[in-house]
Parts: structure tokens; sequence; C-alpha cells
């Protein structure tokens, strides 16, 4: 991104730049990051990452690059809305990115709009190929200064949602659920935790709220490592719903304790840290090292141990486990309250390379599971392609396994059609009073004795 987008070709770049104070640096990264995004379906931090100016920013500066780049992501439908009016002719990438953003930053968030439109217009003259747009985005959003809220207003959340997702969502959930979803998309996710013991001391320190068997959840998502209990790893961030597989796959255990358990795509580690705080002896493996050094640092944290295999998980073998969690890759359009990109950097054809690669995964964990052992299947995905449907073809193709239906899960309120045919299913806007929680699916299996 950084060496071919044409906001970032420039030779006398460095002098000029000099000469650009942070905010505006801040406000070119978010509009290079929303064109890498959509453009070539990188996922936010890392665009943000590869932008030339991230890594020299405050980290004030960066949060606010971030903060407008998801806002973009999250208002996706009613930015485009806003602009429509005023913009008759699709103008290049560059210029529509930094429109999209002033956008966000005028409607959207606590910035006074003036700051929002010049400094927007000095990132256009920050670039010799953008230069030449400086008045024309000048005049379109000092029109948005003054309509761009009744725009905005007439255009319903669900615009933000893009059409094959929408439909999807329509056909598997229902158009009423499909509009909640939408709106959990436009609130403030907060941050859950999920703790090891003495919960309701950290809760009196933090101000969070117990829920679910092990999480915390707080209203704001702040510096984490500032939080109590950081420092001594008594606590990692997890999403109520991301808790639950691994919840699922000890309560099949009337005593977890040395039992040996496979987690097998198991990076950054959520998952790893619930079995392994659990007395379970663990096997991680994952294809990617990067990941993997986060799992390393979670574990290190923590103070807590996993054995450690960086592999393709289909070429792992090793003597069959008692109980195996597979959280499978997937399109992950269930975190969309925390990575609103996600929305915007898959496509129908990407899930269906995800759906080829879990109907080979699952057979796989199968081979790993013992004869009497427990297997759990999940995708934090609320794509219909990337649940019911493989763990159908799973039973069908797979002899010696029988799911083991799941009727509830202690602390969450969800709805009884959630459960139908025995698997779980969470959606975003479930449990709105409490702040409602990401998109999975579980199945949970066992094999024949
Ligand atoms: C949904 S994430 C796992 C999240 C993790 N279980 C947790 O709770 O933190 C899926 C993981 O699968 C890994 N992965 C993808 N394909 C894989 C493969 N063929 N073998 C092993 N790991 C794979 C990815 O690197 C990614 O870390």
């Amino acid at each position: 991104m950084t060496t071919s987008d044409p906001l970032s070709r420039q030779s006398a770049k460095v002098q000029r730049d000099a000469k650009i104070s942070d905010s505006v640096k801040a406000r070119r990264c978010a509009a290079l990051a929303v064109m890498d995004v959509t453009a070539n379906g990188t996922a936010l931090e890392l665009a943000l990452a590869a932008t030339e100016d991230y890594a020299g920013l405050a980290p004030r500066d960066r949060a606010f690059a971030r903060a407008i780049a998801a806002t973009v992501f999250r208002r996706s439908g009613q930015i485009k809305a806003v602009l429509k009016p005023f913009v008759r002719k699709a103008p290049t990438a560059p210029v529509q990115a930094v429109l999209r953003t002033a956008v966000a930053q005028i409607i959207f968030m606590d910035v006074p709009p003036h700051a929002a439109v010049s400094e927007s217009v000095d990132v256009l003259k920050s670039r010799k190929t953008t230069q030449g747009f400086a008045n024309f985005a000048n005049a379109v959003l000092r029109k948005v200064v003054e309509d761009g809220k009744k725009l905005a207003a007439a255009s319903p959340p669900k615009a933000n949602i893009p059409g094959w997702i929408r439909g999807e969502w329509e056909r598997s959930y229902g158009k009423i659920p499909m509009t909640k979803i939408a709106v959990q998309l436009i609130k403030d996710p907060g941050l859950d935790l999920t703790v090891r013991q003495n919960r309701e001391d950290l809760a009196a320190a933090t101000g969070g709220t117990p829920v679910g068997q092990q999480s915390l959840r707080l209203k704001t998502i702040g510096d984490v490592t500032a939080l109590p209990g950081f420092e001594d790893g008594q606590w990692w961030a997890q999403d109520l719903a991301a808790a639950q597989p691994a919840q699922i796959l000890m309560r099949q255990f009337e005593d977890v304790k040395n039992i040996r358990a496979l987690d097998m795509c198991a990076a950054p580690g959520g998952k790893t840290l619930q079995l392994a705080a659990a007395g379970m002896d663990v096997t991680a493996v994952d294809k990617s090292s990067g990941r993997l050094k986060r799992l390393e640092e979670n574990l290190a944290r923590t103070k807590l141990s996993a054995k450690i295999v960086h592999k393709d998980a289909l070429e792992f073998d090793a003597e069959p486990f008692d109980a195996v969690l597979l959280d499978a890759p997937c399109s992950a359009t269930g975190t969309f309250r925390r990575h609103p990109d996600v929305l915007h950097n898959r496509s129908p054809k990407s899930v269906a390379d995800l759906v080829r690669l879990q109907d080979k995964l699952l057979p796989k964990a199968a081979s790993l599971t013992a004869p009497g052992g427990v297997l759990v299947y999940a995708v934090c995905s609320l794509q219909p392609d990337e649940g019911f449907p493989r763990i159908k073809k799973f039973l069908e193709n797979v002899p010696d396994f029988r799911l083991i239906p799941l009727l509830s899960l202690p602390g969450l309120d969800l709805p009884p059609e959630r459960f139908e045919g025995g698997v779980v299913r969470t959606l975003p806007c479930d449990m709105p009073k409490s702040g409602g929680l990401d998109g999975f699916f579980i199945a949970a299996f066992r094999r024949k004795a």
C-alpha cells in the first residue's frame, strides 16, 4: 500500500510532511487504511500499521486514526447517503477515501466540524495527485456540515451492512433480528474479560459487571494494560461469546484436570488459556507464527502452560485426544462490533474458500479425537454456510460421531431458538441490555467409545 498507493507516491514528500501536523497525518493514515481495506481486503489493524506515518504517531493520534477508519466501516451506508447529493461523479479512490473519513468525523464523531473540514482538505493538499481536488472537497464538506445530519438520519442503520451480507442474514435470522443486529454495529461494544478467579474483586476495582460464567464486562475499552490484574495475568480480553466453546467442551467432563486437550487453531490463544487455566494438558496448534507469538506472550503473562505446535493442522498427527476444540478459520463476520472492517473485506468467494477449509479441518479434528472423546466446532461467523451445513455434512460423512445437544448456556440469557437443532447460534443483538455479544456458531460431538 505505502509504495503503490497514489496518496503516498511523491518525491518531495519528506520536506512537505515536515509542515504537516500530527492530526493531519492521523487523518491521512485513516484515509489510506480505508482504501487498503476496501481495495485489497487487508485487515484494518494491518492496513493502519502499513501506513508510513502511523508508527511515528503518539498513541492518542494512532487511536484517533483507528477511530476514524472504524467509523467509516461502521457507518458506510449512511456516509454514502450523505455524500450522494453533493458528489455527482465518483472522484478517484484517494479523494473518495478522504471524503468518507471527513464525513465520519463531521457527522458521527465528537470532532469540531471546521477542524474535520480544514484538516481533511489539508490531507488532499499534502499529495500532488490529490491537491487539485482540495477546492472541490472543501465545497462538498461545507454542504455536509449544513445538511449531513438530516441525510444520515434518513438512512437506516441496516444500510451500513453490505448488500450480500444483509441478504444472507435476513434470510437466516429474519428481518427484525437483522435490524437489531445492524443497531449493534453503530454502538460502542465495550470490553469483556475472562477472569480466572476473584471476579467480584475485579468487578469492584474496575466498575465492571460479571456476566456468564467467567466474564467481566467493562463499558469502555481504553488501555487494557493499565487495568488491575493485567501484569499478573488474572484475566485476558475475550468476548463473552468467544468464551463459550471452551466452556462447553469442559462441561462434558466430570473432572477436567489433566485431560489431554487439543486446541487445533489456537492462536492468539483465548481458548487455550481457558483450557490451561482449568488444569487441562493442552496442545495448541496454529499455522501462523505471528499469531503464535501472541499466544506465547499470553501464556507467559498468565503463567500458564501449553505445548505449542507451529504447523498446518491438516498435517498435524499425534495420539488422539480426549478433548478437541476446532475454533476454525472463518470469515469472522460475527466480530463486527469490534472489527467493523470484516464486513468490507470479505466476499462470497472468500467465504466459499473458508467453507472448503472447514470441510477438511472437521474430519481431521475427528481423526484426532479419541474413542469416547469430545469434539467442539466453533466459528465466529454469522454467515450461514459456515455453521449448520458444515456439521450436517460432517455427520453424514464421518461415522462414529453424534451431536451432543446443547440446550442452554449457563449465565447467558438467549432465546430458545438460538439452540435450534441442538447447536448454539449467538447473535450480536442477543442480551441487548447487557450490551450484546459476538456472533458465534458452536456444535459439540462425542465419538463412540
Ligand atoms: C478463529 S482464529 C482462532 C482463535 C483462537 N482459537 C482464540 O481463541 O484465540 C483461527 C486460527 O486458525 C489459524 N489457522 C488457519 N488455517 C489453519 C490451518 N490450516 N492449520 C492451523 N491453523 C490454522 C489462524 O492462523 C488463526 O489463528
